[in-house]
């Protein structure tokens, strides 16, 4: 068995060959990538990965053609090794293409019974379960005729980094940005600009990624605390590690700027947590001034407005580029469009689709 490393629609190849950089013989399928089933693997990709959302350890993988099937192989797990009485656990549950299990949540009550029962047969009682942040996440994954069973090492997905202060509406998915940057060849050399920051998730990304800087690096919590493999000091020594790759950013290199000033204040809010030395300015896109000139500007403006209309986000971006950065910057947008407005003007590579919170989107990259 290996681990299974789950990651949003269409960023698989990017996770397989980052597992690949971390010296792992990763493995590319639908919905997420295999990696060799280690403890030592778990603390890399929990700590490292800045594309993955869960590393899954399996426990049992069988036919399970109805509930019978998934109750008896779900009894067969040593369940003792896993959880105690005393602590709290929760099912994720994901089930396709299988009559029985319509549902995906009645697979998850039926692995729940099955484990209550374990525990009541050998002691008469049972754990509890707690929905928000279990001490022990089990997934189970039934496509078609198919079950896995496993241990989530991860708990809270691993989007959710630690360092945000909070969030405007509609935020990027932080794996999501990590990816966009990395589609658009961002290196630390880069003068990067986000116009439309909103809290800023391009910009912390790109500051985790210049500063080589583990994106979990702000994380409290993992699920892999409670695995029975679990030993504080091998996850403490690959943690520092890690973390003596960490390097000084380039000063003046990220800029972003918000007409909102509220998204401005939680920005700010945020960089007292992560302590990144970013260049926040309150500013309508027409009146943004960066200290250097930008060599990529990412971009992710409001959706829903009408294109071309006179004040249409993506003219006034268009006007941005053409101006403030002399028409010298790359650029990454998103955009729910195939192709971007005829104001852009540019040599544009074949967009690539994405999914943001469900939407499809679309990344354009322009020279
Ligand atoms: C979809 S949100 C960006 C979310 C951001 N990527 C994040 O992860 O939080 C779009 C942002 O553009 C800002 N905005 C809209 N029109 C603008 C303009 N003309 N100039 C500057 N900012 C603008 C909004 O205030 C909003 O915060």
């Amino acid at each position: 068995m290996h681990l299974f490393i789950t990651c949003p629609p269409n960023l698989e190849q990017l996770l397989t060959e980052e597992l690949q950089s971390l010296g792992m013989a990763a493995r590319r399928w639908p919905r997420g990538v295999s990696a060799p089933l280690t403890i030592e693997n778990v603390y890399i990709i929990n700590y490292g990965s800045r594309f993955a959302t869960r590393v899954l350890w399996p426990l049992a993988h069988f036919d399970c053609p109805n509930r019978e099937a998934l109750y008896n192989e779900a009894k067969k797990i040593p369940w003792m090794d896993y959880l105690t009485i005393d602590k709290t656990f929760a099912i994720d549950s994901n089930a396709t293409n299988n009559p029985e299990f319509r549902n995906s949540h009645f697979a998850g009550l039926v692995v729940k019974d099955a484990i209550c029962d374990v525990f009541r047969e050998k002691t008469g009682k049972r754990p509890s379960v707690e929905v928000y942040n279990p001490a022990v996440q089990i997934h189970v994954f039934i496509f078609e005729n198919k079950a896995t069973i496993s241990f989530d090492t991860t708990g809270a997905p691993l989007f959710k980094r630690g360092y945000r202060s909070g969030a405007v509406e509609a935020p990027l998915q932080e794996t999501l940005a990590a990816a966009i940057l990395k589609y658009a060849d961002y290196t630390p050399e880069d003068i990067l600009c986000d116009p439309f920051c909103g809290s800023g998730t391009f910009l912390w990304e790109a500051a985790l990624m210049a500063t080589n800087t583990p994106p979990a690096y702000f994380r409290k919590n993992f699920g892999f605390f409670s695995h029975p493999l679990y030993k504080e000091e091998e996850w403490l020594a690959i943690k520092s590690k890690l973390d003596s790759r960490i390097q000084a950013m380039k000063p003046y290199s990220i800029f972003g700027g918000d007409r909102d000033r509220k998204a401005i204040e939680l920005c700010k809010a945020t960089q007292k947590n992560t302590k990144f030395p970013l260049h926040f300015q309150h500013a309508h896109v027409h009146n943004l001034k960066t200290l250097l000139q930008p060599t990529l500007v990412v971009a992710n403006p409001p959706y829903g407005t009408r294109i071309q209309a006179p004040s249409d986000p993506y003219l006034e971006l268009a006007e941005f580029l053409k101006t403030t950065c002399n028409g010298k910057a790359r650029a990454a947008i998103l955009s729910p469009h195939r192709s971007l407005p005829p104001a852009f003007g540019r040599s544009h590579k074949k967009p690539i689709p994405l999914l943001n919170g469900g939407l499809e989107i679309f990344l354009h990259l322009t020279d």
